[in-house]
């Protein structure tokens, strides 16, 4: 198995920057699956989860070709429902796409049941309660979802989700947007990457209103067509290297951002004391003497992101005296802790938080990425631990962040991957 090789106490120095988003590339791809036309997205990120959805893709017989490392031109003209690969399906969570894109196509699904990170139970029956408002009988059995629906096409209709759920949100815009009729979904989650999703699929045709807000209405149309269309950059990617910097003591300009995306994490670092400076399309992020405590509450947008909690709970081991990390959103997303542990942390979990006493800094030991961000938490302790950390499990980060090694080398990080090819 690959590892990454973390030689801490580099002081960090240059700019970095950050590419397109995760979670939006995921969902605008399987979107693509909707659309009988070429369709051209700039600004993707080469990461694991990307290719994936490329290879899902493939298999069900689009066309996907890179224009130039960020560029690829995607054509599901001739594409089938019903044949996603098994395999590949339940390696990735936001295969649940593929459910509302057939639906909304095709009429039926069947697919593969999502993978993705591991953080206890993660259902689904938000999406499934969105497909049955719109006329769809769905069955999940035997690793597969399955559905239909009831007179051919979808029906537009009014959804109440019963938590905020952005996978839930997507694939009810997804699903709803060749639909007959009006769609309204309420209680909607208000992330970027639905704006994006929104804009990207009206850009195409589609007739969606008040994405970003908690009610979002979808009147439907008989087709769509293709376009050209840029991802926003990753707000996640953006705030695990503001704190990178701050965890180093060092000052880095992290460009392609939008600021407003980073508002509830540039707030807590300048609440623990850290500099952080707003432009158009960058930042700047420094820190100069000790960190503060800080108390912390995992939310759906605009509320801090759970996907910073790993991230900021290291930032917080390097702070004085105990700060607390809430998580409000998964169920068990604490399983690094154990990890940091291993790195010299003081942190005890009751219930949903973390309690951390702070100060004391890290040692180097090998370690394991538990899931994606985490992996990235395990860097940035690295980073600030004396001796030689090791990071098991590296396809975890991979799936989520481009380049992380050779954009941290670029700034003056000592990391490295060692293959075990290499050796
Ligand atoms: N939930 C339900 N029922 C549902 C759907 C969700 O109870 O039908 C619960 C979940 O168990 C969780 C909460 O609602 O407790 C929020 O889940 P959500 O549906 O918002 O999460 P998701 O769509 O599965 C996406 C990201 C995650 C990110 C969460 C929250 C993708 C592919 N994944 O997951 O990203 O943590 O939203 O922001 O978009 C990551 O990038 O590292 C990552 C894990």
């Amino acid at each position: 198995m690959d590892y990454f090789v973390v030689k801490g106490g580099n002081e960090l120095s240059g700019q970095i920057e950050v590419s397109g988003m995760k979670n939006a590339a995921v969902a605008v791809i399987f979107a693509c699956f909707l659309i009988e036309d070429k369709c051209v997205l700039e600004n993707i990120p080469d990461i694991s989860d990307v290719r994936t959805s490329f290879s899902i893709l493939r298999a069900m017989g689009a066309t996907v070709r890179y224009l130039t490392e960020t560029t690829v031109e995607i054509d599901c003209t001739n594409a089938e429902g019903g044949c996603s690969p098994f395999d590949l399906v339940r390696n990735m969570r936001a295969s649940y796409y593929l459910v509302g894109a057939e639906l909304g196509r095709f009429g039926k699904a069947k697919t593969g049941c999502p993978g993705g990170c591991d953080f206890g139970i993660r259902p689904i029956d938000q999406h499934i309660k969105g497909f049955e408002a719109l006329g769809a009988n769905v069955t999940s059995e035997g690793g597969y979802i399955e559905g239909k629906a009831q007179s051919g096409r979808l029906k537009g209709s009014s959804i109440y989700f019963d938590r905020v759920s952005v996978g839930a949100t997507m694939n009810i815009i997804i699903a709803s947007v060749l639909a007959e009729g009006n769609t309204v979904i309420e209680n909607a989650a208000r992330e970027p990457h639905i704006v994006d999703l929104a804009n990207f699929l009206n850009t195409c045709g589609a007739k969606i209103t008040g994405a970003g807000t908690d009610v979002i209405k979808i009147k439907g149309v008989s087709s769509l067509h293709g376009c050209t269309y840029a991802l926003i950059p990753d707000m996640i990617e953006a705030g695990t290297y503001m704190i990178a910097a701050a965890a180093t003591e060092s000052r880095l300009k992290i460009t392609n951002v939008i600021p407003k995306h980073l508002e509830s994490i540039s707030a807590k670092l300048e609440e623990m004391g850290v500099e952080v400076e707003e432009h158009d399309d960058f930042v700047i992020v420094s820190r100069k003497g000790k960190l503060k405590k800080a108390n912390i509450l995992t939310q759906p947008y605009p509320g801090f992101p759970t996907d910073m909690n790993p991230q900021m709970c290291t930032l917080l081991c390097l702070a004085e005296g105990v700060s607390n990390m809430t998580e409000n959103v998964w169920d068990n997303r604490f399983r690094y802790v154990d990890e940091l542990t291993k790195m010299g942390a003081s942190i005890k979990v009751v219930g949903k938080t973390a309690v951390i006493e702070g100060g004391s800094g890290f040692v180097a030991a090998p370690v394991r990425a538990v899931d994606l961000r985490a992996g990235a938490a395990m860097i940035i302790a690295g980073l600030c631990a004396s001796g030689k950390t090791t990071i098991e499990d590296i396809h975890h980060i991979k799936r989520g962040y481009y380049d992380i090694v050779g954009k941290l080398r670029s700034v003056g990080a000592d990391i490295r991957e060692i293959s075990v090819a290499d050796k």
